[in-house]
């Protein structure tokens, strides 16, 4: 019966994600939890270079982050889209303006997030390549830090659209419509490729795929209109 079955499986899962990622997965380990009670999961979250470190050291079962290096010998699937978005307190005069040239933000202050974030390297690969120079304001080591300051009148920031999602449905924060924007990108699982997954973490892999509809936010699953719309623009 059921409870026999689930009471065979048994182990732990040491799962490793980004920053971003944890405005995503947490909230589907209370299901996994409840359908796997013998499986323990635990979770470490750390920006883009700590994860690296920690596959490199083979420190965890699972991880999700963005793009590994193109040389690592590693498994890497699709998991979901990272759109990245320029934020902008409500009463910016940026706000209401359609199709912003990302030339007219040079000399705007922005919110940064520390060296080693995906999210920062991301959006400094995009002004780079425009040639414009940008103007930190501040160093922030956290979303949901940047997100008050932003919030606050301190400057602009570019954060994953998924730490947000809240902020903008109630107004505390605006998407301004730059040009180029958003920056698009994506999350993957990924493991050693040499390392066999554990039935545990097998187990929770599966569970991750089967349920990521559930816990990313309607605005941002791949199937939304409004989404596939702005991607086509970017
Ligand atoms: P990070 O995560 O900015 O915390 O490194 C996002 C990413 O790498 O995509």
């Amino acid at each position: 019966d059921m409870a026999a079955l689930q009471g065979v499986e048994k182990g732990s899962v040491r799962l490793a994600i980004l920053t971003t990622v944890k405005y995503v997965v947490p909230k589907l380990l209370g299901s996994f939890a409840a359908a796997h009670p013998g499986i323990e999961v635990a979770m470490v979250v750390g920006n883009r270079d700590t994860l690296l470190q920690r596959l490199g050291a083979n420190r965890d079962d699972l991880y999700i982050l963005g793009q590994p290096p193109q040389d690592w010998d590693v498994v890497c699937e699709p998991f979901a889209d990272n759109p990245l978005v320029v934020v902008a307190p409500p009463s910016h005069p940026l706000a209401r303006e359609r199709a912003i040239d990302p030339r007219r933000l040079a000399g705007e202050p922005f919110i940064l997030r520390e060296p080693g974030s995906g999210t920062r390297a991301t959006m400094q690969r995009f002004f780079d390549a425009l040639g414009v120079p940008l103007r930190a304001r501040l160093e922030v080591g956290s979303n949901e830090a940047i997100k008050q300051t932003v919030a606050g009148g301190l400057g602009l920031a570019v954060l994953s659209a998924h730490t947000v999602v809240a902020e903008l449905a109630l107004g505390e924060l605006v998407q301004l419509d730059v040009q180029g924007f958003p920056l698009l990108r994506q999350w993957h699982v990924v493991y050693p490729r040499g390392k066999r997954l554990s039935p545990a973490a097998a187990a929770f892999k599966d569970w991750l795929y089967a349920h990521r509809d559930q816990a990313v936010a309607p605005a941002l699953r791949r199937s939304a209109p409004a989404r596939r719309a702005r991607g086509r623009s970017a």
